[in-house]
């Protein structure tokens, strides 16, 4: 028997054609490939990555039992997204949007008894924070220009910013990038076990837009980003606060676990708010609890507030995002961003009415 009459099938499979050929990396190959070899080829490619049960990196979730694992697989073959072809898909997601706003204390609309039927729009399941991140913040930035259209001060050459501390997740720094945001940054500092407060938050608000000066020196300052001329008169009038989109509150940070003060940090803006009644400023807070967020509700509930980031609580939070695959003991990617009320989204979008992201 010659090597010619061997199947393919019978070679090794390194021995196999499609190898001393070689294996197009640019371009869409002439001949197929044996799915077995394909398999193999590509699952000792990826073998080269990290392995996941090592990885403490992300706090991602590494380890699922197999009946999880059965349920993914049995459903590979849907696109999510499309909610007329699987509709039941939907529900269970909007069933875990109801879990988790009732857990942050979301003001369901009285209409609104099941999740099944309910009209309103509370949040999104993600493929994680990073994207649950985003869609929050896109929510505030476009509810901040329909407000921002009724600020008798305004200036055309304004654009939206948002407040966050230099420990916020790369993720944070990937919206302003991508949608245009300007980034306010503030030190947490060691005396506030690594947190921002409410006060470094309202002196920021505070401070007249001529006389910001970023952290980092080499940053661009609000009046170059606006590109506002120098004899812009609203220079030293005008504050910050009225060009914020949202703030950032993180629950549990990437780098060492603090939080931000998130009540503190709440009843400072709304008295920044409270104090421009002409202006319609209306800050939201966004709250980060992509790790905290299935921690402190469950570790010490007899804690004074278990949930110091709750809707209930909190007068300013609009939205809160949480990786379901990190301590939601789910199979990455999925995390979540749930809304404050069935306003935060539906009202301001130029659309009668959004009942998906
Ligand atoms: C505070 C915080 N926000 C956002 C993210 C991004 O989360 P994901 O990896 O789920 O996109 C992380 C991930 O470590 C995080 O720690």
């Amino acid at each position: 028997m010659t090597h010619k009459n061997i199947s393919q099938q019978q070679l090794p499979l390194y021995g196999r054609a499609v190898f001393t050929e070689g294996v197009p990396k640019t371009s869409i190959p002439e001949n197929p490939m044996e799915p077995d070899t394909a398999y193999q080829l590509i699952k000792d490619e990826l073998a080269l990555d990290g392995t996941p049960a090592l990885n403490f990196a992300t706090f991602v979730n590494t380890w699922v039992n197999d009946w999880a694992k059965r349920l993914a697989t049995e459903n590979l073959g849907k696109n999510f997204i499309d909610h007329e072809e699987y509709p039941q898909s939907n529900l269970v997601e909007k069933r875990i949007i109801w879990m988790l706003g009732e857990l942050y204390g979301t003001q369901f609309e009285s209409a609104d008894t099941d999740p099944d039927t309910a009209k309103g729009y509370y949040g999104s399941a993600t493929v994680g924070s990073s994207e649950a991140v985003m869609l929050g913040l896109i929510a505030h930035r476009k509810n901040w220009q329909t407000k921002n259209k009724k600020n008798p001060n305004r200036s055309p050459l304004d654009k939206p910013f948002i407040v966050l501390s230099t420990h916020a997740q790369t993720c944070w720094d990937k919206y302003c990038k991508y949608f245009d945001v300007g980034a306010l940054y503030i030190e947490p500092k060691e005396e506030n076990n690594y947190g921002i407060t409410g006060e470094q938050v309202k002196a920021l608000l505070n401070t007249p837009i001529g006389e910001y000066h970023p952290i980092n020196e080499n940053d661009p300052t609000i009046q170059d980003i606006c590109e506002y001329p120098d004899d812009y008169p609203s220079l030293q009038t005008r504050t910050v606060g009225e060009l914020v989109s949202a703030i950032g509150a993180i629950v549990g940070t990437t780098y060492v676990g603090s939080s931000d003060h998130v009540q503190d940090i709440d009843s400072h803006v709304d008295s920044y708010c409270q104090e421009r009644p002409s202006l319609n400023v209306d800050i939201p807070i966004h709250v980060d609890a992509a790790s905290g967020g299935f921690i402190l509700p469950f570790v010490n509930p007899q804690m004074n507030n278990p949930l110091p980031f709750n809707f209930k609580d909190g007068k300013r939070i609009q939205s809160i995002n949480v990786s379901n695959h990190k301590f939601g003991m789910t199979i990455p990617g999925m995390g979540s961003v749930i809304f404050r009320n069935a306003n935060v989204v539906q009202n301001n979008w130029g659309q009668s009415k959004i009942n998906n992201l």
